[in-house]
Order: structure tokens, then sequence, then C-alpha cells
């Protein structure tokens, strides 16, 4: 579903060049999940930037469906680093906003809008505004976005770091129940590592110099006793000592 191919990518600023991402290369299959960690500022969002069309590489290709990525896809939804809702807009013109940038008619807008506030429980919190809602509302209401386009991918920039630790669970749990549910290949950024082994069918890990460095499998079907098992425990622990050789090895 989603291949990257030898990728590479720079920011310029005022003339100089900052080289980000190196010859980044993998794929996904459709209904995967990938996960992707790497420490702070090492190029996270600006991978996931890249094959959501919003940044075009230097080198190298992003592939969707065996299309190449130049533009912004339609079937490609994106829930940017904290929620990304726009704090002057209600709820209901918060998950209308896509469909307007996409010229939908009033009517489909209302029926979009309207079925997807119904399917995610949150039809009460039309009419408030993101600074009204919890944590877990504001994620719901984020995702309500996203899927009331139809995506088939969805990009997931660190949704939940600023959320406590339970309350992040029973998120984690949602967006699997989405997956599911949605049939939906899943690209989703994060720091945290049991979240990544928790979600993840595949891990990748980047490093300070944008390399890709690292790859994990794990199973599709984790079963409901995934956190106390085996697997998440020997993953967890491979990953974060590879984490730290990333990190100590970069600070040398
Ligand atoms: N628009 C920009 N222009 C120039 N440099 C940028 C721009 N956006 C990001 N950078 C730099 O590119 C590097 C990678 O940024 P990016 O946001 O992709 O990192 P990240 O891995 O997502 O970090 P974090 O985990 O903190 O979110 C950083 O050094 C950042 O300062
Ligand atoms: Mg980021």
């Amino acid at each position: 579903m989603v291949r990257v191919e030898k990728l590479s990518f720079s920011y310029v600023v005022k003339g100089r060049r900052f080289p980000i991402l190196n010859d980044i290369d993998f794929r996904l299959e459709k209904n995967g999940i990938l996960c992707i960690i790497g420490p702070s500022g090492c190029g996270k969002t600006t991978l996931l930037f890249n094959i959501a069309g919003l940044r075009a590489p230097d080198t190298g290709t992003v592939w969707i469906d065996g299309d190449e990525v130049k533009a912004p896809r339609e079937k490609t939804a994106v829930i940017f680093q904290h929620f990304g809702l726009l704090p002057w807009e209600n709820v209901y013109d918060n998950i209308a906003l896509g469909l307007k940038i996409r010229g939908a008619s009033p009517g489909e807008i209302k029926k979009g809008v309207e079925s997807n506030m119904e399917h995610f429980d949150i039809t009460r919190l039309a009419r408030k505004y993101p600074r009204h809602l919890s944590g877990g509302e504001k994620q719901r209401v984020a995702i309500a976005r996203a899927l009331v386009l139809k995506p088939d991918l969805l990009l997931l920039d660190e949704p939940f770091s600023a959320i406590d630790a339970l309350t992040r669970e029973a998120l984690q749990e949602f967006v699997l129940r989405v997956w599911k549910e949605w049939n939906l290949t899943i690209i989703h950024v994060t720091h945290d590592i049991e979240e990544a082994v928790f979600l993840g069918t595949e891990i990748i890990i980047l490093g300070k110099d944008g390399r890709y460095n690292h790859h994990y499998a794990l199973p599709r079907e984790k079963g409901e006793d995934f956190r106390n098992g085996p697997v998440f425990h020997d993953t967890t622990a491979a990953v974060r000592d590879r984490m730290k050789r990333i990190i100590n090895e970069s600070s040398l």
C-alpha cells in the first residue's frame, strides 16, 4: 500500500540546506499499522508530511497504491500533533472543514458530519469549542474529522502526547477499534515505546541522523492480554535498548 523508496529530504532556510531525512526506505502492506519512533527532532513529522504529499522529497519517491505521491491525496487523512483542531471553530465546523475544502454540497456536508458525530458519540458536543473538550473528546472529534473524508490511509502524528497514561491506553484501544472497523492502513508517529508495540504491526526507528535505523514486525492479532505477555515485554525491551544506543551515539 505504501512504499517509501530511497527518500531524502532537506529544509532550505535562507539559501542554506539542512538535510533531515536520509535514504529512508520501507514498505507497509494494506491494513498494517506502522509506528515510527525516534528522538525529538529526527524528522518524524517531516517524514509524515512527505508521505501526505505536503512536502516533496529531494530525491526518492513515495508510492501509495502504485501511484507516485506528488500532492495531497484524497484518501489520505492526517491528524496533526495535538490534534490540529481549529480553536475558533466549534466541533461541527471542525468536522465539516475537510468536506468544505473539497467543495462538497451543503447537503453532503450535513449528512457526513451528522452521521460521523453519531458514530463517534459526540453529537452532544456539536456546538462546543475545542478548549471546552477533554483530551478524549478532542481525539474523537479529530478522528471523526479525518474519517468524514472516507480515507484508506490515516497518518497520526503523536495524537496522544498530552494525555495521561490511563486515558491514553483507552484511546489506543479506540484507535485499534477504528482501524478494524474502517479497514484502514495507519502510520502512527509516537515517542512512546509501549504505545508503538501495543498498536504497531510494524515499528521503525528513525535515528538522529534522519536515517532509517531498525525494523520490528509484530503480530496483527494481539489478543486481550497482550500488554502483560512476553512478546510485549521482549519487544519493548529490545526497542528501548536500541533507542538508548541511538541517543548515545548521536550525543558522542
Ligand atoms: N519548516 C521548517 N524549516 C526548517 N527546519 C524545520 C522546519 N520544520 C522542522 N524543521 C527542523 O527539522 C528537524 C526535524 O523536525 P520534525 O518536526 O520532523 O521532527 P520530529 O521528529 O517530528 O520531532 P518531535 O518529536 O519533536 O515532534 C528539526 O531539527 C526541526 O527543527
Ligand atoms: Mg513531530
